[in-house]
């Protein structure tokens, strides 16, 4: 990379992240209950710890998952959260569970009095995300959900370079793995399927990007994994792969092309394209974005930050500090989940569908596709 282009890149990257806050004194650190003792409820605690945070307890219903979680942060275990729920040292609820779990733990953290940070997506239905809202609203406490990437060094740099390609922007997601390793994933009643699981993350980035959610949502979907073993036996299987197509306000398009119905083991992909009258910017995700445009070509390579690092120390701040807040919250998973039922909608219903007009899907796509389009 030239030196040019190396300033060029300097300009438009991030500003380098703070240094990590101190850890607080004893009284005024806040006290964490984790729920979900999986992936993300360890990565969580861990997260809470190196922000100064104390990790009150971790609860999974598998007593030996929360025990060994608890035992690397020191703190107690459990298989329900209500005792620790009762503890005025527990101030915010970690939500880590299968997604359609989110809001009972979240509903039952709220009234309780705690702050919570609920992983993403929001919910599997309307019902539920809008529960939560009102829960959140009748409490008085923050409830976040947790769209990490808006706290990717990636995304940050990626949003500064759109913003520089010009509008219309037309923008293009492709995201393609094989079948998932957790089951759950591929459940439509349990984390729903990449739909709903995967793209909301993109949905919530171009919400952010173009301003709003969009205004019509075009798609096709698919079950490629009807015939691998992994999935067998999932009694209703969500759509694995989907071609998706979003409108938003000012003439912006975006279109997704998904897929977790590949041979399990395939290397995953994910790239984005957005191509806007003053240039085209490419994002290899995670690890390379280019722009072009008419001053020539400028590389940035994302640095080592961990977004869920980023994310509960912003989390922590707003909480502690009165930070303004920057953690997507309730609204932000309700206009998600809004896109995700939509495309449901328009792949059952072969029509175009409204985000802002959707409704719960009275059942969800039938699972026996046999490799064809879902039909109403
Ligand atoms: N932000 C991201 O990019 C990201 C990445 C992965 C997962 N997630 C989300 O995080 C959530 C958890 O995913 P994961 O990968 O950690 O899953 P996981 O399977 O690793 O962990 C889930 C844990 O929840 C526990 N659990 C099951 N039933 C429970 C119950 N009734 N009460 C409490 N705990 C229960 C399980 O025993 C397990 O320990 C999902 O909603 C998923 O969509 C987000």
């Amino acid at each position: 990379m030239s030196a040019d282009v190396d300033q060029r890149a300097a300009a438009l990257a991030p500003e380098p992240e703070d240094p990590l806050p101190k850890p607080r004194d004893q009284a005024s650190r806040l006290g964490v209950l984790v729920v979900g003792a999986g992936d993300m409820g360890v990565r969580h605690a861990q997260h809470w710890q190196a922000v100064g945070a104390h990790v009150v307890a971790v609860v999974d219903p598998e007593l030996d998952r929360a025990e060994a979680a608890a035992a690397r942060f020191g703190a107690e275990a459990g298989t329900a959260p209500e005792p620790f729920l009762a503890d005025p040292a527990v101030d915010v609820v970690s939500v880590c569970t299968p997604t359609y779990l989110h809001a009972g733990y979240s509903v039952r953290a709220l009234d309780a009095g705690k702050h919570v940070l609920c992983e993403k997506p929001a919910a599997l239905t309307l019902r539920d995300a809008l529960a939560m809202r009102d829960a959140a609203e009748r409490s008085g406490k923050a409830l976040r959900i947790g769209f990490m990437r808006r706290f990717d060094p990636a995304y940050r740099t990626l949003m500064a370079y759109a913003e520089r390609a010009g509008r219309p922007l037309l923008a293009q997601a492709t995201i393609t793995a094989g079948v998932r390793p957790k089951r759950l994933m591929h459940d439509a009643l349990a984390n729903g399927g990449p739909i709903i699981d995967m793209c909301c993350h993109v949905f919530n980035l171009w919400d952010a990007m173009f301003g709003g959610e969009p205004s019509t949502v075009s798609a096709r979907g698919y079950t490629f994994s009807d015939d691998k073993p992994e999935v067998a036996g999932i009694a209703q299987r969500a759509l694995d792969s989907a071609l998706i197509m979003l409108e938003y306000e000012g003439g912006s398009v975006g279109q997704i092309q998904v897929s977790w119905g590949l041979p399990a083991g395939i290397e995953p992909v994910e790239r984005h394209t957005y191509v806007g009258p003053a240039g085209l910017v490419t994002v290899d995700w995670n690890r390379h974005i280019t722009l072009r445009d008419a001053s020539g070509v400028t590389r940035w390579r994302t640095q080592g930050i961990d977004p869920w690092r980023a994310e509960i120390e912003q989390f922590s701040r707003e909480l502690t500090e009165g930070a303004p807040r920057e953690v997507p919250d309730i609204a932000d998973g309700i206009a998600a989940l809004r896109v995700s039922l939509a495309v449901l909608e328009a792949i059952r219903e072969r029509r175009v569908t409204v985000p802002a007009e959707v409704a719960d899907l009275e059942s969800l796509p039938a699972e026996d596709s046999d490799n064809q389009e879902v039909h109403a």
